[in-house]
């Protein structure tokens, strides 16, 4: 007796783990979030910055406000690069014992990491995410003006 009625309980177990196994192939399954789903900016994306935009729309044209948050900017509320306070932070960075570039102020600081930002990665943040053709879409003077705006940012109270 233990036989006969026994076998069509596995049977019935394996249908269910087959089921179970094809629905898990079948479902659609959520991305994960990894690096390569961050927002990237191409360079065709971005239109030369002459610097004689008003300073919201350098930001905006440049595409810094899809990773940085900057204060005073409406829509800079990017998250993927440090909020851009360098008033509170580029003192910081200049002190830094891994700190390798050559500026000397906070605002070379600010153009040398728009310029060269692989010469120093802010610690917990991603390498190599910042575009690194800068030099080639904004103008010496949009990279002043970015950079007087820049250094005069502090922390932002928090609301
Ligand atoms: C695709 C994302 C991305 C874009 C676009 C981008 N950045 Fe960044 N930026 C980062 C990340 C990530 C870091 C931190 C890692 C590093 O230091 O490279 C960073 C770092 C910086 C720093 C150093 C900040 C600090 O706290 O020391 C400055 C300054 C900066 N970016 C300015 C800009 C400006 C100005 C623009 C636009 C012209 C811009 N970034 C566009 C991602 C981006």
């Amino acid at each position: 007796m233990p036989e006969r009625s026994i076998t069509p309980l596995i049977l019935a177990a394996l249908l269910l783990g087959t089921w179970l196994a094809l629905r898990s192939i079948e479902s659609p399954s959520v991305a994960p979030v990894t690096a390569s789903s961050m927002p990237v900016l191409a360079p065709g994306m971005v239109p030369l910055v002459t610097g004689d935009e008003p300073i919201a729309a350098i930001f905006t044209k440049a595409g810094c406000s899809t990773c940085h948050t900057v204060p005073g900017i409406s829509g800079a509320d990017g998250r993927v690069g440090p909020p851009l306070v360098l008033a509170t932070t580029g003192p910081a960075r200049l002190n830094d014992p891994a700190y390798r570039g050559h500026a000397k102020t906070v605002h070379e600081y600010v153009i040398e990491s728009v310029l060269e930002p692989g010469l120093f990665v802010v610690p917990g943040y991603p390498a190599g995410t910042m575009p690194i053709w800068y030099g080639a879409k904004l103008s010496a003077l949009a990279l002043e003006k970015i950079a007087s705006y820049l250094e005069r940012q502090g922390e932002v109270a928090p609301q």
